[in-house]
C-alpha cells in the first residue's frame, strides 16, 4: 500500500471540498457583483432624480462661473462626475472640465447611454471615457423639466469603475477568506474522522502482519458492531479453524514421515537379505547343489515377503487417500464364511491348525458390505489366528445374528496378546514380537488394513484376548 487509506480519504474529502468551495465562491461572487451593480445603478438613478429636481428648482445652476463651480463641487462631493448635455449633444456642464474648456469637448449625442436615454428615458453604459481616459460607469436621464434651465436635455452621472471594483473586491476577498477558513476547518475535521475511521483497519493490518510472521496465536482485537468489527470476528473465527487445521496437518505430516521411515526400514531388511543370499551364491559357485537350493529358497522367500509388503503398502495408501472406493452389496453371511473357511483350510493345516465355521446350519442372513474387501479382512484376521497359534490349535470363524446387525468373529486358541499391546496392534507396522512376526512373514500392516476397511463400513473392530488362552476379533455388519 503506497498511499495510506487515511491519506486517500483526506485527499478525496479535500478535493471535493475545494471544488465545492470554489464553485460556491464563484457563484456567490457573481451574484453579489450583480446585486451591487444593480444597487449602484439604483443609487445613480436616485442621484439623477435629485440633480434633476435641484436643477428644476434652480437651487443648482451653471450659467455663470460661480454657479458652475458650485455645481462642480456638489458633484465632487457625491463622488460622481456630472455632465449636462443639450438636445444637440453639446456639453453644457461637466464637473471634471472647467467652464472655459467646455468648447474643447466633442459632441456627446452618440454616446450609448445618451442614445439609450433618448429612447427609454434612462440609459447606462460602461466604457473607457474619451475625456478622462479611464473606465467609467455611466447613467443618463432624459431631462424633462423643460421650463427652467431649458437648454438641458440630458443629465449624466459617471462613476469610475475602480470605485465599483473596489467595493466588489472587498466582497470577493471576504468570500474567499470565508471559504479558506471553511476549507481549513473541514480539512482538520476530515483528518480526525479519517484517522478514527482508519484506525481499526490499521490495527487489523498490524495484527495480520504478525500472523504472517508465523504468530498464529495473535487475534484481532477490534470491538464494535460495525463492518470492521464483524470482519475482525470473522477473521478470528477463520484463524481458529486455520490453527486447528494447521495442528492436524502437522500431525499428519509427522505421521507421514514416520510412515515413510517405517516403510524404508521394512523394505531394507528383505532387500539386504536377498542381496546377501545372492552374494553367497555368487561367491561359492562350486557349492553343492543342496546348499545352493537352500539359499535360492531363502532369497525367494524374501522376495515373496517384499511383494506382500508392497501389496499391503499400496492397499493402505489407496484406502487412506480415499482412492479405494467401496461398493456395498448384500450377501449371505453363512455362505461367505463357509467359503472363507474352505479357502483357508490348507494354510491352516500347513501350520497344524484346525479351522472351522462355528455356525452349523445356515440361517440365511444377508449383510451389506463390500465382499471383496471383507474377504481381505477375514483373510488377515484368520491368517493372524493361524500364524500366532500353537501346534494343534484351533481357529473359529462364526457369526451371531443381532437385531439389525450381524456380528462376525474370528477366534483362536493361540498365545493371546498382552493388554499393553491390545490398543496398539492396529497401528501400522506394530508387532508384538518383531522377531517372531518377521519369521512368519509379517509386516505389521494386516490389522491396520482391517481397521480401515471395517471403519469404511461404519463399524469398529473389537478384540478380546487372554494370555495362553487365545484371542477373538469381531466386528458388525448391517443386516438386510
Ligand atoms: N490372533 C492373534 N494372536 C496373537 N497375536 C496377534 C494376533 N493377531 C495379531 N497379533 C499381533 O498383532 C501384531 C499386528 O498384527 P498385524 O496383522 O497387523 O501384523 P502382522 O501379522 O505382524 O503382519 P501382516 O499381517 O502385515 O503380515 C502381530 O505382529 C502380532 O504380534
Ligand atoms: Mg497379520
Amino acid at each position: 500500500m503506497n498511499i495510506s487509506l487515511r491519506k486517500k480519504i483526506i485527499f478525496l474529502v479535500l478535493s471535493l471540498l475545494f471544488i465545492v468551495t470554489l464553485a460556491a465562491s464563484v457563484i456567490s461572487t457573481m451574484e453579489i457583483q450583480r446585486y451591487y451593480k444593480n444597487r449602484i445603478v439604483d443609487q445613480m438613478i436616485v442621484q439623477l432624480d435629485e440633480v434633476e429636481y435641484l436643477l428644476g428648482t434652480q437651487v443648482l445652476g451653471f450659467h455663470d462661473s460661480t454657479r458652475y463651480n458650485e455645481l462642480a463641487r456638489y458633484a465632487d462631493h457625491s463622488r460622481h462626475r456630472l455632465t449636462l448635455i443639450d438636445s444637440t449633444g453639446i456639453v453644457l456642464f461637466d464637473s471634471h472640465v472647467t467652464m472655459d474648456s467646455l468648447h474643447f469637448l466633442e459632441n456627446h449625442l452618440n454616446r450609448p447611454e445618451i442614445q439609450m436615454a433618448l429612447k427609454s428615458d434612462i440609459g447606462q453604459n460602461q466604457r473607457k471615457s474619451a475625456t478622462l481616459n479611464h473606465t467609467m460607469f455611466y447613467a443618463a436621464k432624459l431631462y424633462k423639466n423643460g421650463g427652467k434651465q431649458s437648454a438641458i436635455r440630458f443629465i449624466r452621472l459617471a462613476l469610475p469603475i475602480e470605485e465599483i471594483e473596489a467595493v466588489l473586491n472587498t466582497v470577493r476577498w471576504k468570500i474567499m477568506l470565508g471559504g479558506g477558513i471553511a476549507l481549513i476547518l473541514i480539512a482538520v475535521v476530515s483528518y480526525l474522522i479519517a484517522s478514527r475511521l482508519t484506525y481499526p483497519i490499521h490495527q487489523l493490518s498490524t495484527v495480520a502482519e504478525k500472523i504472517k510472521a508465523g504468530n498464529y496465536d495473535e487475534r484481532f482485537d477490534v470491538s464494535g458492531s460495525d463492518e470492521i468489527g464483524e470482519l475482525a470476528d470473522l477473521l478470528n473465527d477463520m484463524l481458529d479453524k486455520l490453527k486447528y487445521d494447521l495442528i492436524r496437518m502437522k500431525k499428519l505430516e509427522e505421521m507421514r514421515s514416520q510412515f515413510l521411515g517405517n516403510v524404508s526400514h521394512e523394505l531394507r531388511t528383505p532387500i539386504f537379505s536377498v542381496q546377501g543370499y545372492l552374494e553367497t551364491l555368487m561367491e561359492n559357485p562350486g557349492a553343492e547343489q543342496k546348499k545352493q537350493q537352500k539359499f535360492i529358497k531363502k532369497a525367494y522367500r524374501q522376495a515373496v515377503r517384499l511383494n506382500n509388503l508392497l501389496t499391503d503398502l499400496i492397499d493402505i495408501s489407496r484406502i487412506e487417500s480415499g482412492e479405494m472406493k467401496m461398493t456395498f452389496n448384500p450377501f449371505d453371511v453363512h455362505d461367505w464364511l463357509h467359503k472363507m473357511v474352505m479357502d483357508l483350510k490348507e494354510t491352516a493345516a500347513e501350520q497344524s491348525v484346525f479351522i472351522k465355521l462355528a455356525n452349523e446350519k445356515n440361517e440365511h442372513v444377508k449383510v451389506l458390505g463390500d465382499r471383496e474387501r471383507l474377504n481381505q479382512v477375514i483373510l488377515n484376521l484368520a491368517t493372524n489366528a493361524i500364524k500366532y497359534n500353537k501346534i494343534n490349535g484351533q481357529v473359529l470363524l462364526g457369526y451371531t445374528v443381532l437385531r439389525n446387525k450381524v456380528e462376525i468373529y474370528v477366534s483362536d486358541t493361540g498365545r493371546g496378546i498382552e493388554k499393553e499391546h491390545l490398543t496398539r496392534i492396529f497401528e501400522r507396522f506394530y508387532r508384538v514380537d518383531k522377531e517372531r512376526s518377521r519369521e512368519v512373514g509379517g509386516t505389521g500392516l494386516g490389522l491396520a488394513i482391517v481397521k480401515h476397511i471395517i471403519e469404511a463400513h461404519d463399524s469398529t473392530v473389537y478384540v478380546e484376548s487372554e494370555i495362553g488362552v487365545g484371542s477373538s476379533f469381531s466386528f458388525r455388519l448391517r443386516k438386510v
